[in-house]
């Protein structure tokens, strides 16, 4: 069985000037070089993609974008499409965010539409998925991340295949930017179950291959309890990707 090597993404959301992008992206190079096992990717507003690509320069890190929109031109105001993700340096995309579903109405059918642009245009999909505190607490966690599964990756249940490439991030809602963070337990148990869903709906080893990341206010605290755990692969990073101080030490979670 190949080993999956585990990959923290920073989810820059609608943050950091250019000059702090630039700055962010050198202090980060600086601290993981020549670092080994891991991969390591950022994800900064659509108008910052090409400076940080610059700054990125040879580097291994690889750059996402935040969104895209399925169609690949047209009269779709405010809307970026994959080929111009791809074109401004990215290789992945982060679909279906919490806020994007919630905040911007997007469903998961919508999101399926997108998975498949992204994957037309060569971009690895991160397809996000979580629930509410109120579905938790309402004991309809498993429903929510079965629906959610199956509606944005409905292209790829009606192939049969899924591409080993795709990243999941398991997501909890109640826990994006709000401090509080799943335990690893509560998190391992989803992450169990997408695996199992994952396996179920096409093979054993395409639920082998596929990196599931954790998402919600992960900090250099809390990683290493978080990476200890067999089907936590990475790290979907909001606040603290903002912060070389506190990504790094994410990335580097094997040390602490
Ligand atoms: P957070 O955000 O780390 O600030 O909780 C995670 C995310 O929204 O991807």
């Amino acid at each position: 069985m190949a080993e999956r090597i585990p990959m923290f993404a920073g989810n820059w959301k609608m943050n950091l000037s250019l000059e702090e992008s630039e700055r962010l992206i050198s202090q980060i190079k600086d601290g993981i070089t020549n670092l080994e096992g891991v991969g390591v990717l950022v994800s900064p507003p659509f108008t910052s993609l090409p400076d940080v690509k610059r700054a990125l320069g040879e580097s291994e890190i690889r750059l996402a974008g935040q969104n895209l929109h399925w169609e690949s031109s047209g009269a779709y105001t405010g809307e970026i499409s994959a080929g111009m993700l791809v074109e401004a340096g990215c290789t992945h995309v982060i679909l279906g965010h919490s806020e994007r579903r919630t905040l911007f109405g997007e469903t998961s059918e919508m999101i399926d539409l997108k998975v498949k642009a992204a994957l037309g245009a060569g971009l690895t999909p991160i397809v996000c998925i979580g629930e509410t505190l109120e579905e938790r607490e309402g004991d309809r966690t498993f429903d929510v991340i079965t629906e959610q599964l199956d509606g944005s990756l409905k292209n790829f249940r009606e192939g049969k295949i899924m591409p080993s490439s795709t990243i999941l991030a398991y997501e909890p809602v109640w826990a994006i930017g709000t401090g509080k963070t799943a335990t690893p337990e509560q998190a391992q148990e989803v992450h169990q179950f997408i695996r199992q869903w994952v396996s179920e709906n096409f093979d054993g080893e395409t639920a082998n291959d596929v990196r599931i990341l954790y998402g919600g206010s992960v900090k250099p605290e809390n990683a290493k309890d978080l990476m200890s755990k067999p089907d936590i692969d990475g790290a979907l990073v909001g606040g603290a990707s903002l912060k070389a101080e506190l990504f790094i030490p994410i990335i580097r979670f094997r040390e602490s």
